[in-house]
């Protein structure tokens, strides 16, 4: 069996959305402490739906998958259902990623709540705090 899916060696090799977004109303950056990628990811909101979304990874072929299937998967959605995009549900939409590689996909879901987040706070939007993860970039993880 190969190591990864149709779906990823697709995202990786066309990935969807990359780009630099000058004129975006949240914008995410995250990396990972341990093998160093960093992912940025952009997002445009019009009464409340995520009307475009770029993004930006310096990493590996899965980074870039999983920031490329994340970006479609909040594309056109309300931004409180992009805070609810979990990393599984992007390593679901690729059909899977090998375990070593699915700390890429923590990466992704962390850039998307970063930009939701951003949003958030230079709009004045009120949130629950609670309703993001804490982020799980340190030394210490397996990341
Ligand atoms: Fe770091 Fe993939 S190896 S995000």
């Amino acid at each position: 069996m190969a190591l990864y899916s149709d779906k990823v060696m697709d995202h990786f090799q066309n990935p969807r959305n990359v780009g630099k977004m000058d004129d975006a109303d949240g914008i995410g950056e995250v990396g990972n402490a341990k093998c160093g990628d960093i992912m940025r990811m952009y997002i445009k909101v019009r009464d409340g739906i995520i009307v475009d979304c770029k993004f930006n990874t310096f990493g590996c072929g899965s980074a870039i998958a999983t920031s490329s299937m994340a970006t479609e998967l909040i594309m056109g959605k309300p931004v409180e259902d992009a805070l609810k995009l979990s990393n599984q549900a992007v390593v679901e939409a690729l059909d899977g990623l090998p375990p070593q590689k699915i700390h890429c996909s923590v990466l992704a879901e962390e850039a998307v709540q970063a930009a939701v987040k951003d949003y958030y706070d230079k709009n004045g939007i009120e949130y629950d705090p609670s309703l993001f993860k804490p982020m799980h970039n340190c030394e210490a993880c397996e990341g």
